[in-house]
């Protein structure tokens, strides 16, 4: 992409009303647009982050087995009264009416709908174990949308539902979605931490929410200093192998990580106090298992070996996928601007023109922007007739993780210099080692 034929909004000033980092450089960096209270247009740049961290979760998704589909936003309100959710909800589901006065809403969450459709054309133990998910937008009428897409009332989704015989086997599903979380979020350069969480109204013991450390964070947090040297890496899993996905869970979850909801005084203080660490957090995900609660209500039963009609063992897993955007950005960002990592950047590496105009400096960029293509990478030329400091000043803003500054004195060596955004730190080469560089940091994402 070249800048010029881009739709790139960049704002000079900071916007007032923007509290957190993230909102503030999303707005500044032209990824969103508020349209209404906690609703947001994603805007080019933002809308490729956005696809990059859905490709991420769609791929762990899939490695793992589990089957992507799509559910409309809109319910109907029969299947909510069936599950009792329609009252409980609340003044958070967004109730419309349609031109035949049926009732509709906005859907927060999809377990009744997937459940009705699980009821409807499973009847059989053989057709399982099942996992169907989608990356959809919800609606919450959140009370207090705020942080732009950290707390929105539209937000985008990814949610997970396993459907099994036996409590065993769902649990084993439970293993291998918090196998797939923690690969999904180190693969966007952050660390998650799975911590224990609250079940609520639902209740069940088997739930963990992934909350990624941040001062800004809305959660208050408790946990083992130990856990943050855990990383999953780049360790091969048998996703079919149940001891495999149980010994990651009690890898990841057996010191102590707790939310205010589970916090545990007493349980706390046995920790070394060393080791104790209270902070804050921001919630990317949620694991949960919670029986057949749903199966025996929306009917969703099976015939087991022995013909008996038994109900689903079931669990729901959400992946704040819009949530991400902020999460990533308040994980990693500087005064300058937001830092991306690798694996979600909205483009590989952007090239600055120091001397737009210039014949010899202008095709050498274009040289630079062709090759960088045929390498299977994604540039961003700024070829705007601006100064070097306006186009240092935008690609620091928008964060990519590699720049590339083509000016006719490093060319009269026959040099580029290849900067890193996070360090800072700038190496001068020849235009083709700039895109072996590049094409090998991008070989393996
Ligand atoms: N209002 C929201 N805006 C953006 N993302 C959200 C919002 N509510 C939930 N999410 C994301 O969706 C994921 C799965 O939804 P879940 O039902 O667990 O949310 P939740 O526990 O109600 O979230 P919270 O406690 O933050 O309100 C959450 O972990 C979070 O990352
Ligand atoms: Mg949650």
């Amino acid at each position: 992409m070249r800048l010029t034929r881009y739709f790139l909004p960049v704002l000079k000033e900071t916007p007032a009303d923007a509290q957190i980092a993230s909102h503030r450089l999303m707005l500044r960096a032209g990824m969103i647009k508020q349209s209404s209270a906690g609703i947001y247009s994603w805007l080019p740049l933002g809308y490729k982050v956005l696809k990059r961290i859905e490709d991420i979760v769609h791929e762990e998704q899939q490695r793992a087995g589990h089957i992507p589909m799509l559910m409309p936003t809109l319910q109907g309100a029969d299947l909510w009264k069936q599950s009792g959710r329609y009252d409980a909800y609340g003044p958070e589901m967004l109730r419309i009416t349609d031109r035949n006065d049926r009732e509709m809403l906005y859907g927060p969450t999809n377990e009744e709908m997937i459940t009705d459709i699980v009821g409807t054309y499973v009847t059989s133990y053989k057709a399982l174990p099942l996992t169907l998910y989608h990356i959809q937008w919800k609606f919450r009428d959140e009370m207090r949308p705020r942080f732009g897409v950290m707390r929105g009332r539209e937000f985008l989704m990814k949610d997970g539902y396993n459907f099994d015989l036996t409590k065993e086997d769902a649990l084993h599903a439970y293993n291998r979605h918090l196998v797939t979380y923690l690969r999904s979020y180190e693969r966007m350069g952050l660390q998650a931490i799975p911590m224990r969480a609250d079940s609520g109204p639902i209740g069940g013991d088997y739930t963990h929410e992934f909350l990624v450390l941040a001062e800004t964070g809305e959660s208050e947090v408790f946990y083992d200093s130990e856990i943050t040297d855990l990383s999953f890496g780049a360790r091969e899993i048998d996703y079919d192998d149940k001891a495999q996905c149980q010994a990651v869970l009690e890898e990841f979850t057996s010191r102590y990580a707790r939310t205010d909801e589970t916090h545990d005084e007493a349980v706390f203080a046995e920790i070394p106090e060393a080791r104790r660490r209270v902070a804050r957090g921001i919630e990317v995900g949620q694991i949960f298992y919670f029986g057949t609660e749903y199966s025996e209500k929306m009917g969703a039963f099976v015939q087991n070996e022995d013909g008996a009609r038994v109900p689903l063992h079931m669990g729901s897993h959400g992946i704040g996928v819009s949530r991400l955007l902020g999460a990533i950005i308040e994980a990693s960002h500087d005064d300058k601007g937001i830092i991306w990592p690798e694996g979600v950047t909205p483009f590989h590496a952007g090239i600055v023109n120091l001397r737009q105009g210039d014949a010899a400096t202008d095709s050498a960029c274009d040289g630079l922007y062709n090759a960088l293509i045929a390498a299977g990478l994604e540039p961003l030329y700024d070829d705007r007739d601006e100064r070097a400091g306006g186009k240092f000043a935008t690609m620091d803003l928008i964060g990519l993780p590699w720049r590339i500054t083509v000016g006719p004195r490093g060319l009269a060596n026959g040099m580029v210099e290849l900067t890193s955004r996070r360090t800072g730190e700038s190496q001068e080469m020849s235009p083709e080692a700039a895109v072996q560089r590049l094409a090998h940091i991008y070989a393996d994402r």
